[in-house]
C-alpha cells in the first residue's frame, strides 16, 4: 500500500486506542505521521517507532488539543517540519472524565475541533481531506436512543461535527474534503468499557443485537481507506458497524 507516499498525515490523540491504529496504517500507507498526544509519551513514542520502521518520518506532538497556545505550538512544529498538511484526523475526544470543568465535552469536541481546523487550513493545500471520528451513539444524537452518562458527549460530538458540516463550503472553494466517520462500540476500548461500569451487560447486548463489533483495527482501517477514497463527496458519512437499535 502506498497511496499516501509524500503525503503527511496529523492524527490527534494518536498515543493509543484508534489514533495509534489510524497513526501506523498511516505510515505503512506511505504517509509521514504527526503524532498528537496529551501526556501518554512513552506510548506515543512506540507510535512514532512504528512509523519509523515504516521509513515514515514520525513527527511527536504534545498537545492538549483544548489549550489554544500548545495547539499553535503544534501548528508551528508542523509547518516547521513539513510546510504544508495533507491530512487532518480529528480522532482525539472526550468528556467523560473527572475533575473537568463541566463545558469540558463542548471544549474538546466543540471548540478544539474547530479551532483545529482553524489552526490548519493555511497548511492544507488543494487535495487534502479532513476526518472526523464519531460515534453512532454521537452522529444519532437526537435521534436514536442514548445513555445519559454517555450524553454529554454524544451532544457535543454532534455539536462539533455540525460545525465542521457548516464549513464545507469554504473547504470546498480550497478544494478540501471533509469525511466523517462514525463507529459502533469499538472492541478493547474504554469507552464502552466506562460505560459498563453503569450498564454491566452493555457489550453482550450490543453484540447480540448488532452481529458483532468492529475492533480497534477495524475501525482504523475503514477510516484510513475513508480518507483514500477519492470517490467520497465532501461531507459524506463512513458507517463501521451496525447502526440500527431501537432500545438502549
Ligand atoms: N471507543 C469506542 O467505542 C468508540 C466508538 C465510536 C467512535 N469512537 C471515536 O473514536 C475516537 C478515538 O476513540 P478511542 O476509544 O481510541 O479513544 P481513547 O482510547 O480514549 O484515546 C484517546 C486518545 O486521545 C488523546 N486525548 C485525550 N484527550 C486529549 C486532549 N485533550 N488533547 C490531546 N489528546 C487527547 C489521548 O492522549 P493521552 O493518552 O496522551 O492522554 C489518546 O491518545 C474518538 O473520536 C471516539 O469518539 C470511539
Amino acid at each position: 500500500m502506498s497511496d499516501f507516499c509524500g503525503q503527511v498525515a496529523l492524527v490527534t490523540g494518536a498515543s493509543r486506542g484508534v489514533g495509534a491504529s489510524i497513526a501506523r496504517m498511516l505510515a505503512s500507507a506511505g504517509a509521514d505521521v504527526v503524532i498528537n498526544y496529551r501526556s501518554k509519551s512513552h506510548r506515543a513514542f512506540e507510535v512514532a517507532d512504528a512509523v519509523r520502521t515504516n521509513g515514515r518520518k514520525a513527527l511527536l506532538a504534545q498537545a492538549d488539543i483544548t489549550d489554544e497556545s500548545e495547539m499553535n505550538q503544534m501548528m508551528k512544529l508542523v509547518e516547521k517540519e513539513f510546510g504544508r498538511l495533507n491530512l487532518l484526523f480529528l480522532n482525539a475526544s472526550g468528556g467523560m472524565e473527572k475533575n473537568k470543568p463541566d463545558d469540558y465535552a463542548m471544549q474538546i469536541n466543540l471548540t478544539a475541533q474547530s479551532r483545529a481546523v482553524d489552526l490548519f487550513l493555511p497548511l492544507i493545500p488543494v487535495g487534502g481531506r479532513i476526518v472526523f471520528i464519531t460515534s453512532h451513539l454521537a452522529h444519532f444524537y437526537g435521534q436514536k436512543p442514548g445513555y445519559p452518562m454517555y450524553e454529554p458527549v454524544a451532544k457535543s460530538k454532534k455539536a462539533g461535527e455540525e460545525a465542521l458540516r457548516n464549513r464545507i463550503p469554504e473547504l470546498t472553494t480550497k478544494g478540501i474534503k471533509l469525511v466523517v466517520v462514525s463507529g459502533d462500540f469499538i472492541e478493547g476500548t474504554i469507552t464502552p468499557k466506562l460505560m459498563q461500569r453503569k450498564h454491566p451487560d452493555l457489550l453482550e447486548n450490543r453484540r447480540k443485537s448488532a452481529g458483532s463489533l468492529p475492533n480497534i483495527e477495524d475501525f482504523a482501517r475503514a477510516i484510513v481507506n475513508a480518507a483514500m477514497d477519492s470517490n467520497l463527496e465532501s461531507g459524506a458519512t463512513v458507517f463501521v458497524g451496525n447502526t440500527e437499535w431501537e432500545t438502549v
